[in-house]
């Protein structure tokens, strides 16, 4: 399947009623058994270091560091896949977070102990989305067998994709779309869960309920943008976009029905003249939110969702309670006023792990209905570069790390392994249970 890259390519399919994902209330698929160890490990056993890119401490690209010597992350939980990663991609949160982003608060995810000491965080991994094999099986494993292909967005409080293996809970990690190629595959899964948890858990919107709904997108040409205009369009939404003049093409290309160059000077007149909104998904913030509240639909469920929150910014230099005390009152705060002043729901939206919800895009996206969109390919040992370019913003779509080769021999040698090792641990048990 081709990608959409630069200027649009033509949308093939773009009328849709969706078979797309569900809202979070319906993935009984989860992994929710956790932390059973495994009674017998049988991780590749061959493993113990691999390759990958790790900061041992936070600042600008010049952190980022190539080793060999990584320790592999095995299967440790009943409920854990370990995945051979062919590809992954790089969000603007890699960035920030290379340079200290929501330390404080990522570190207590971790290891909310860690409150207590001063244990440190690194060598940390970056690389938030992954397409690769399936290598290996915690033991209460359902889903995925090794040498299933899957997909998944890694949640920042783990080690990230940058990496030759990732190990992730099963309810993490969904199947990957067929007609995609690893690269393809590895543009998608961070934006789609973000986008999805923005637009359904902040903006009450999902696939039975969006058509004809008007939403507008602030930064349509980004990664989330691009995702976000062709699930709302999946869904049946009327989908007005910013963006900047250059991008018009690639957003009108992935289905967009109305678009505003920001830049020009009349944005705000430009949408002001068009019908009101339904709900606006800003990924801009900043001054955006002030004159976009007046362009939503008053006293009608309308809703603003953000995705640029000043949580992490708050935690990070406040301390984590006064941090989260802040950022809850910001909320409440913004949440009343709008509320009482104009009947507007005001909404940060946050990115939430969810594979379940990932089987659903992968619907959509082997019906045609969703396209990746990679804007540019690094190899392995470009990593350093690929931050450059996303740092100097301006994305249009994803930017992905080629990790390993598609006819990866190692990943399958790793998945055939890791079968028979299975096997042999379910005859020794039959064995023992007859004795
Ligand atoms: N809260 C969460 O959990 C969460 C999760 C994911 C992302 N985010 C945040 O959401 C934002 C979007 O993420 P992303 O991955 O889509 O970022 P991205 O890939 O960097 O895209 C941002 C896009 O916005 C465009 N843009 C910049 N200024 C604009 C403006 N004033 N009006 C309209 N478009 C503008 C940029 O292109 P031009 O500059 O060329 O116009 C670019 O195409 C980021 O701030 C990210 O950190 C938050």
């Amino acid at each position: 399947m081709g990608s959409v890259s630069g200027m649009a390519s033509t949308r093939f399919i773009c009328l849709l009623n969706a078979k797309a994902a569900g809202s979070t209330t319906t993935l009984a698929r989860a992994g929710c058994s956790v932390c059973f160890r495994r009674n017998v490990c049988s991780s590749p056993s061959r493993l113990q270091s691999m390759s990958a890119w790790v900061i041992d401490q936070y600042g600008t690209n010049g952190v980022l560091r190539y080793t060999e010597e990584m320790t592999v992350p095995t299967v440790n939980f009943a409920n854990e896949v370990m995945i051979k990663v062919n590809a992954a991609s790089l969000n603007p949160l890699d960035v920030s977070m290379r340079g200290g982003y929501g330390a404080k608060m990522l570190k207590l995810r971790r290891d909310p102990l860690s409150v207590m000491d001063s244990g440190s965080e690194f060598p940390l991994i970056l690389g938030r989305d992954v397409s690769g094999v399936v290598v290996d099986c915690g033991s209460e494993v359902t889903h995925f067998n090794p040498g299933d292909e899957v997909w998944a967005a890694v949640p920042p409080w783990k080690q990230g994709s940058l990496a030759e293996f990732v190990t992730l809970t099963e309810y993490e990690v969904s199947h990957k779309p067929k007609l995609l190629s690893h690269i393809e595959a590895a543009s998608i899964p961070y934006v789609a869960n973000t986008a999805l948890s923005a637009l359904v858990n902040a903006g009450g919107l999902c696939r039975d309920s969006t058509s004809n709904k008007r939403v507008l997108i602030t930064g349509g040409s980004g990664g989330v943008g691009t995702f976000a205009i062709q699930l709302l369009k999946a869904w049946g939404a009327h989908v007005t976009v910013t963006c900047s003049q250059n991008a018009e093409g690639l957003v009108r290309g992935l289905g967009a029905d109305e678009v505003v160059d920001y830049a020009a000077g009349d944005a705000a007149e430009q949408l002001e003249m068009m019908d009101k909104f339904d709900v606006v998904l800003d990924n801009v913030g900043g001054d955006t939110e002030q004159w976009v509240m007046g362009l939503l639909k008053p006293w009608s469920g309308a809703k603003y969702v953000t995705l640029v929150t000043p949580l992490l910014f708050n935690t990070d230099s406040m301390g984590l309670l006064d941090g989260m005390f802040h950022a809850g009152f910001t909320l409440h705060n913004k949440a009343i006023q709008n509320v009482i002043s104009s009947g507007v729901f005001y909404r940060w939206g946050f990115y939430a792990p969810d594979g379940p919800a990932l089987d659903e895009i992968c619907k959509l996206v082997d019906e045609g209905k969703i396209l990746p969109v990679v804007e540019a390919q690094f190899p392995f040992t470009q990593v350093p570069q690929a931050f450059q370019k996303l740092e100097q913003g301006h994305a249009r779509g994803k930017t992905v790390i080629k990790v390993a080769e598609e006819d990866d021999r190692q990943a399958e040698e790793l998945a055939q392994d890791s079968s028979r090792t299975a096997e042999s641990e379910q005859e020794v048990q039959e064995t023992a249970k007859q004795n």
